[in-house]
């Protein structure tokens, strides 16, 4: 009952606006459906795996701060990114700065971008215990 007939449209030029509307719309879907479901695919496997990784306190963080051995805590997580620290785009020295530390704030302030965190992913190494988390409640 809703639909509308476009061909007993009394200006066929609106039922052919319509037309056309609707199927950029399906070719707009069309492509980018297939980036949201790849992107969603490849985000998965980290954060459902997380839980088993082995637990390191700040503490052991906080060890592994010089250029040949760098980690760093994002949101709970623990990233060695001494193999990244050379290659980031926002500079060797700002890495640096955080090493061995927690950089969950300066790492969101800078709005770092869907690659970013994908780039993150392939050093995750830990998880922070339970007691000194912030974000991941469960264990
Ligand atoms: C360890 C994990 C990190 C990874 C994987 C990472 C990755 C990246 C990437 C891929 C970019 C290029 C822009 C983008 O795609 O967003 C970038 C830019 C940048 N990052 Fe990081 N980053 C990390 C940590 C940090 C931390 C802790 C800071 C500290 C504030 C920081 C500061 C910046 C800045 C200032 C830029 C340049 C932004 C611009 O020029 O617009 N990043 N980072």
């Amino acid at each position: 009952m809703n639909s509308i007939d476009v061909t007993k449209l009394t200006s066929p030029l609106i039922g052919q606006q319509m037309l056309s509307l609707a199927s950029s719309t399906i070719k707009l879907a069309a492509t980018f459906l297939p980036n949201v479901l790849q992107s969603a695919v490849k985000t998965a496997p980290s954060s459902a795996n997380w839980s088993t990784l082995p637990e390191y306190s700040l503490n052991q963080v906080s060890w592994h701060s010089y250029t040949g051995d760098c980690w760093i805590v994002i949101r709970d997580k623990i990233y060695d990114v001494t193999k990244f620290i050379q290659q980031h785009p926002g500079g060797f020295e700002i890495m640096m700065e955080h090493a061995g530390r927690d950089a969950t704030l300066a790492y969101r302030g800078v709005g770092h971008s869907d690659d970013a965190e994908e780039e993150l992913q392939q050093y995750l190494i830990g998880v922070l215990p339970l007691k000194e988390r912030m974000y991941l409640k469960t264990s």
